[in-house]
């Protein structure tokens, strides 16, 4: 007993966050006393959201609201208890179904959240003598799903195929089934996968691949189908995962694929089966949202006009944001606290962001990670470009002789169709 230890002893000794509260630059758990999607209220004022995944703005439109009442009208407020066994309702089903066919596949299975589809498929999926090949930057409830597999995981260089090939060399022999995953669009960076590329692989190897399109939901494809369909090849991935926590404007999540192995994942995904169904209220939200999106294209359509607006502005300003070609545009800051002072001075301004430090990133690559979204205005993007330029001079990240301020004057941009989306 002399060498033993009170658990508790860690939380003791915990001070990072209590190091960034004292410098008075603590960024995260800010309480938003009202929102539009756009703009919130925090600390008794309006600030301009760039650091939410809500990329259509379909939180606030009035048939997602309508929707999400009526659900409860009819089912009430939770489900109590898991889709196993007595949480299972008529709009699930239908979710299901209608989110089959939106994305061209056989069947669909919807979770409580993204994090669970990814934790409890890849973990039930991947045994003992398979193997997960996942990209290093990948999301972590991948990670988490890869902790839970019993099967081995080797990680590859970010979104480096060939460095996945030289790894498929060396290994593959030694498994028996074998699962590429990825981030569809990684959700730090902005990157688009190079999917044929992956499925390419995913063939040569004899693997199957998993793709997490979290992010290119409701963004990427004609109609947002994702990262398949951006590159005109829906199959191209064998199981497709995404979440309704972003553009489909409430929580859950789903995995997409063929019948047989939706059916498999049913019946062993264990954080589908001991956890509690996805409240009727989302539900209901979400089978809107997937109307919407197929008839009023017009979110899509801004949402990639603001996109490129934003890029083109802040890169003409002189800031680094690294690859990106989606509505997530990482700004490059370096040092951590000096990120947590720019993210502070940021909100000063009346603009709401989220800072981006190690080890999500490497260390001395902090980021400010600002994701842009159809219910901007001009205004709000002027607004926050006009800050930008300020602290960014301020703070020596941009220089001097870079950019004009002509933000007011940003020529008027012909809508994207989205059946054509251009990369950035
Ligand atoms: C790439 C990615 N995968 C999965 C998730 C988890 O989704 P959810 O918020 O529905 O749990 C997220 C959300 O943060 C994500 O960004």
């Amino acid at each position: 007993m002399s060498n033993s230890k009170d658990l508790f002893d860690k939380c003791r000794s915990f001070q990072d966050a209590k190091r960034v509260q004292a410098a008075g630059v603590y960024p995260f758990f800010r309480p938003i006393e009202a929102t539009t999607g756009a703009q919130v209220v925090t600390h008794g004022r309006k600030r301009v959201m760039i650091g939410s995944n809500n990329y259509l703005g379909l939180t606030h439109h009035p048939r997602v609201q309508e929707a999400a009442k009526r659900a409860v009208d009819r089912f009430g407020t939770g489900c109590t208890g898991s889709r196993f066994l007595n949480g299972n309702l008529t709009i699930h089903e239908e979710l299901e179904q209608k989110l089959a066919e939106f994305l061209g596949r056989e069947a669909v299975l919807v979770f409580a959240t993204g994090f669970l589809s990814n934790a409890g498929t890849l973990s039930c999926l991947v045994d003992r003598n398979d193997v997960i090949y996942s990209d290093r930057e990948n999301h972590a409830s991948i990670v988490e799903g890869q902790r839970l597999a019993t099967g081995d995981t080797i990680k590859f260089l970010h979104n480096s195929p060939a460095d996945l090939e030289r790894i498929l060399k060396n290994s593959r022999e030694e498994y028996d089934g074998a699962l590429i995953v990825a981030d569809g669009v990684f959700s730090m960076s902005g990157e688009i996968l190079n999917l044929p590329k992956y499925a390419e692989l995913a063939k040569r190897y004899n693997c199957r691949l998993y793709v997490d399109d979290a992010h290119a939901l409701g963004v990427l494809g004609p109609e947002g189908q994702g990262t398949g369909h951006y590159f005109g090849n829906p199959d191209a991935a064998d199981l497709l995962m995404g979440t309704f926590s972003k553009s489909f404007a409430s929580i859950g999540g789903f995995i997409a694929g063929s019948q047989e192995v939706i059916h498999y994942v049913k019946h062993k995904a264990r954080t589908f089966m001991f956890s509690a169904a996805m409240p009727p209220a989302s539900v209901g939200a979400v089978l809107e949202c997937v109307k919407i999106v197929q008839e009023e294209p017009e979110h899509l359509a801004r949402l990639w006009k603001n996109t490129r607006k934003m890029k083109r502005e802040l890169t003409r300003l002189g800031y680094n944001t690294l690859a990106s070609e989606t509505p997530i545009i990482p700004l490059l800051i370096g040092d951590d606290m000096k990120a947590f002072g720019f993210t502070q001075k940021l909100y000063d301004h009346g603009v709401f962001a989220t800072p981006v430090v190690k080890p999500a990133v490497p260390d001395g690559s902090a980021l400010i990670r600002t994701s842009y979204m159809a219910s901007h205005t001009d205004a709000d993007l002027d607004y926050v470009l006009e800050v930008l330029e300020k602290l960014g001079r301020e703070f020596g990240i941009i220089q001097p002789s870079r950019g004009t301020t002509v933000y007011r004057d940003v020529p008027p941009e012909s809508v994207v169709n989205p059946a054509t989306q251009p990369s950035l």
